[in-house]
């Protein structure tokens, strides 16, 4: 069927007024609202431009800009192999628990969140952070075995930890707190980080509910760092980052 033959389940001029909406993109806009009715045309416009009408780590463009605090990286978005931040900086020892390295706004955000979190009785240490992309590829591989083809062993392993170069630990910003256990929402650090670290600049990267979007099962440990006017407002939105950025970020 042709566009303009759809009628009122067309893309409505009110939809093609969005900022993000790309009128290249409008015959996959179509296509994925054609698979998935329950989505809004505003979801439809997002997801396609996430690229999520492609398989996970098909039709990837590597990041523009790798050094900037707001840069987004996924299953469609690697960094450079060698990619390495310039700026990275030991964890204050309060709260790393094993020389840990984050780039230095990251760092100092880190810190005052800690800060902050011990005057409520409440005890964070980071236990990752940034992760070279050599060491992400060990990461990766670490429980493959001989007897698992490559393929199988991707299948599970996709969904909890990032193939090397697609890692956001790779850009210094991410850092993964007190345990890596779904459990940990549960506990007072966990519930005190979803509920404060935007005020830190900092986000719940992978949430509960948006497998789908971003790939990723849920990780209430994982925290990116992308500034604090930039963190309240993905926070407010609801949004992943994923959607935010595609949304309204340049980088
Ligand atoms: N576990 C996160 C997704 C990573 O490997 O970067
Ligand atoms: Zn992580």
């Amino acid at each position: 069927m042709k566009e303009e033959q759809r009628g009122d389940q067309g893309l409505e001029a009110e939809y093609q007024l969005l900022p993000y909406f790309d009128p290249c993109k409008v015959p996959r806009y179509y296509q994925m609202k054609e698979r998935m009715e329950q989505y809004t045309w505003e979801e439809v416009i997002t997801y396609v431009n996430i690229g999520l009408d492609h398989d996970f780590y098909t039709n990837s463009t590597p990041v523009y800009d790798p050094d900037c605090l707001t840069v987004l990286v996924n299953k469609y978005h690697p960094l450079p192999k060698n990619y390495v931040p310039k700026d990275l900086e030991q964890i204050h020892p309060d709260f790393n628990a094993d020389e840990l390295l984050l780039r230095r706004e990251a760092a100092k955000a880190l810190e005052e969140m800690g800060r902050a979190a011990r005057e409520e009785g409440i005890l964070l240490q980071a236990i990752s952070a940034f992760r070279s992309y050599e060491y992400q590829e060990e990461v990766y591989l670490r429980y493959k075995t001989p007897d698992t083809s490559m393929e199988e062993y991707q299948q599970e392993r996709d969904k909890v930890s990032a193939r090397p170069g697609y890692s956001e630990h790779q850009t210094g910003l991410a850092v993964d707190i007190n345990d890596l256990e779904e459990t940990f929402a549960l506990t007072p650090a966990g519930i005190w980080l979803a509920a404060n670290s935007h005020y830190f600049g900092y986000i719940l990267r992978y949430p509960k509910g948006k497998e789908a979007v971003t790939g990723y099962s849920y990780e209430p440990w994982h925290f990116r760092y992308i500034g604090r006017e930039c963190a309240e407002a993905v926070h407010a939105s609801g949004l992943t980052f994923d959607e935010y950025a595609m949304r309204y970020l340049q980088c």
